[in-house]
């Protein structure tokens, strides 16, 4: 079966699809919102994988490296896509929607997010704000096509729609560093949902209840959504990105494993903003692996070097800054605090900024 309705019985197996949502997504035929050619395979070749892909709980790449010409072999950073429909419905479901409600959403990508907010609220009641104009203007003809004329709008969704304010929800489909202050203005009383983090962990919704332009909220969830396209983190091949030049040695009894499990990652992630990692097991059979860390601005690299059965890791670190002393600082810092698990902390945002706190809001541990 390669028909919305096997979408649907998938969602209904996977316990991934609550009643309220179950017409609007057997209603919208996910198909008119994907590309003929998208990156896992080309509908004039092989029409098969095409609809698999189509009617799959899996996201659908449908723009790499922002659309522009990508010579082969480059690195090739996906930019637009049709996100995974259980994932979407997780951020519905957090996002509590209620009929009758207005609606916000950053990010149209293609459209089908969209299509379901106008099939279960009213158009009217959905505008959708998209960076890149040409995705945008493919996902409105897409959207047309299902039959819905939400508002699209132009433009970058860190300033929202000022427009169509007030909303009572604002739905985030791409990842932010913090909350912009904008959205607090156009949805000063109701719910904002977005995939937040920093480079080095962005994979967090951040469920936050506004009351009076000051948000407070919670950390849930592993998104993986591309970036906000005004912040994003650092990206590319590892041979790419190494500077072929020894950096200082040392060592470290802390197994590199440890530093990348959520918890902790995500509260490097307050300190450590603008560095990312990346986890490369060894060619052969050893077992080993090397733990690289690179910054945003490709300056600065780090790695620790995982053997089975080590006691001691060989660290590596390279450049201006010094990544390897930042991560450990940050792991130690955790550990000091209890080893605390990422649903402790908390989120409040207002017109000063956005502050991380544990167990309490007046105990920050993270400003931005
Ligand atoms: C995962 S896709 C969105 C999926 C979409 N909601 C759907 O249903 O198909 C993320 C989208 O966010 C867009 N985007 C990235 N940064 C943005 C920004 N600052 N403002 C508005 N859109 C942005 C990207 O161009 C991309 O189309």
């Amino acid at each position: 079966m390669t028909t919305q309705q096997r979408l649907v019985e998938t969602l209904k197996n996977h316990g991934a699809l609550p009643p309220e949502w179950q017409d609007t997504v057997a209603s919208v035929d996910r198909a008119l919102f994907i590309p003929s050619v998208i990156e896992e395979g080309d509908f004039a070749i092989a029409p098969e994988s095409w609809l698999q892909a189509v009617y799959s709980d899996a996201p659908v790449v449908t723009q790499v490296n922002d659309g522009e010409s990508t010579p082969e072999g480059a690195f090739r950073l996906f930019t637009s896509s049709s996100s995974m429909p259980s994932i979407m419905l997780e951020m519905l479901g957090l996002l509590d929607v209620r009929e009758g409600q207005r609606i916000l959403e950053i990010g149209t990508g293609t459209g089908y997010n969209a299509a379901w907010l106008s099939h279960r609220l009213g158009e009217s009641n959905v505008t959708s704000v998209e960076v890149d104009a040409s995705v945008l203007s493919t996902a409105t003809e897409n959207l047309k096509r299902a039959g819905f004329h939400p508002t699209t709008i132009l433009g970058d969704g860190r300033d929202g729609h000022h427009r169509g304010a007030p909303y009572d929800r604002i739905i985030c489909t791409c990842t932010m560093r913090d909350v912009p202050r904008a959205w607090l203005e156009q949805c000063p009383n109701g719910r904002i949902v977005t995939p937040w983090g920093s480079s080095f962990f962005s994979g967090s919704y951040a469920t936050l209840e506004v009351a009076d332009g000051k948000a407070q909220g919670s950390f849930s969830g592993y998104p993986a959504f591309m970036w906000d396209r005004t912040q994003r983190a650092g990206a590319g091949r590892i041979a790419d990105l190494y500077h072929q030049e020894e950096g200082e040695r040392s060592s470290t009894d802390i197994a590199p494993q440890n530093l990348i499990q959520d918890d902790p990652a995500f509260f490097t992630g307050l300190s450590v903003t603008d560095a990312w990692y990346r986890w490369r097991d060894s060619d052969d059979d050893s077992g080993e692996a090397t733990l690289w860390f690179f910054s945003d601005n490709r300056k600065s690299w780090a790695t620790v070097e995982y053997a089975p059965d080590a006691e001691t890791y060989e660290v590596e670190q390279y450049g201006p800054r010094a990544l390897w002393n930042e991560v450990r600082t940050a792991f130690l810092g955790w550990h000091e605090l209890g080893k605390p698990e990422r649903s402790r902390f908390g989120l409040s945002v207002d017109g000063d900024g956005q502050r991380v706190w544990l167990d309490e809001p007046h105990n920050v541990v993270g400003h931005k």
